[in-house]
This record gives structure tokens, sequence and C-alpha cells, in this order.
């Protein structure tokens, strides 16, 4: 990497093909980083998948930023595109949360998953699309990525769908590790720092929402 300091981006691979969009790995000022492009899709009216793709550009940098601001561990910003649809951030190292858990990894990895949720919830912050390919072991530590869906006025019933998607995605893809969701509410309600924030009130939201969608199975 010696040197690219002086160098703006430069693409290395591409790590995702998704839906909606491609992930290129590449380095930005000597920089490990991650570029992000929505890629159109035909079957959307062309300038309402404008309006959508600018909107989640904007929701993941306006909330990518507050993170930082708030000592959050996340991807720290680098820039935007919102009119070519593009993001560029931070690479984080490590592996999908997905596979340390297919790899029958200790609970302290859902349990750290819980207070990371937490963490980014206390600065106001719902993700919107928690899943464990949305989280990343890193050094020890979970680090949510993938904000495209997240929202910086969070309410109450946000915060407590975020418990649900994870726990719907636990329920579907680890079902060998059945203490996982409990764990994750365990981390989730440990208060060692104490932020000011009720996260009793969001499990208890996540029960309900839980009771909810059992009742309409
Ligand atoms: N900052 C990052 N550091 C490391 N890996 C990343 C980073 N951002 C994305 N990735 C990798 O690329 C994959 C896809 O990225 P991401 O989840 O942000 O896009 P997506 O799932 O297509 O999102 P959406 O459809 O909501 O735009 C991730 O699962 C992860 O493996
Ligand atoms: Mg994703």
């Amino acid at each position: 990497m010696a040197g690219n300091e002086w160098l703006p981006w430069i693409a290395l691979e591409t790590i995702h093909l998704g839906a909606e969009a491609e992930v290129i790995s590449g380095t930005w000022i000597g920089r490990k980083a991650i570029l992000k492009r929505r890629i159109p899709r035909g079957y959307r009216h062309p300038a309402l998948e404008r309006s959508l793709s600018r909107q989640r550009i904007f929701a993941e940098a306006r909330i990518l930023a507050r993170l930082s601001e708030n000592k959050v561990k996340s991807p720290i910003l680098f820039g935007i595109d919102p009119e070519e649809g593009w993001i560029m951030m931070s690479k984080i190292d490590g592996q999908s949360l997905a596979k340390v858990l297919q790899k029958g990894a200790d609970y302290q990895v859902e349990y750290k998953l819980g207070q990371a949720i937490r963490k980014v919830h206390s600065t106001g912050i719902s993700h919107g699309d928690v899943t464990t390919l949305n989280a990343i072991w890193s050094d020890d530590d979970v680090i949510l990525i993938d904000y495209g869906l997240g929202r910086l006025v969070a309410e109450m019933e946000h915060f407590g769908l975020d418990l649900h998607s994870l726990h719907e995605c636990l329920s579907a893809h680890h079902v060998d590790r059945p203490e996982s969701m409990e764990k994750v509410l365990q981390g989730y309600l440990d208060n060692s720092n104490s932020e000011n924030f009720d996260a009793r009130a969001v499990v208890d939201r996540f029960e309900a929402i839980r009771g909810r969608v059992r009742y309409h199975a």
C-alpha cells in the first residue's frame, strides 16, 4: 500500500453483487475502502429509482457521520455522490457474523451483537435491516454495516423491529444455536455503560411485536 496515500480511489475487486447494490473493495488515499454503488433496477420508474437511491445514500451517509460523532464503532464515511448513486466508506476487516456463527463461535458473539445494536439505538438511530450478514466480527467486537434503510429519527417501534428482524434471521439461518436471541437480548440490556436509554422498553416492544407476528401467522 506504500505510496497509495497520494492516490484517490483505486478499485481492487468486486466483493458483493446484490440485487440492489454492487460493492467494490479498494483503497482511497491509502486507506482500505469500500465503494457501494446502487444498481438501477429496470422494473422501477427511473425517477422513482433515482429518488430511492438518493434517499438511501443520504440516510446511510448521515447515519455513519452521526455514529462517528457519537464514537460508535462503524465504517468511516469517505464520500458520496447521490446523483451517480454511490457511497464510499472505510472497509471493516473481519468476517460476517453469519460465517462466524456457522463455524460455531462462543455465545459472546451474540452478546456483543446485542451490545452493538443498543449502542446504535442509544444515539437515536435505527438500522432497518439487522441480519448476521450486516454485521462484521472485527477485533473481537461486532460492527454493524449497511445503514441504507436506517432512520435518524427512530421511534420505539423501529428499535423493536430491529430486534425482531434479527430474531427472524437467527431463527431462519442459525437454528443450531438455540440461545442466540437470548444472548443478544442480554447484551442489549447490559447497562455497564449507562447511557440515558431505556433498553428494557425496547425489549418489551420487541416481545410485543413477536406476539403480534405469531398471532397473525
Ligand atoms: N464497510 C464495509 N466493510 C467491509 N465489508 C463491507 C462493508 N460494506 C459492505 N461490505 C460487504 O459487502 C456486502 C454488501 O454490502 P451491504 O450490506 O452494505 O449492501 P446490500 O446488502 O446490497 O445493501 P442494500 O441492498 O441495503 O443497499 C456486505 O454484506 C459485506 O460483506
Ligand atoms: Mg447487506
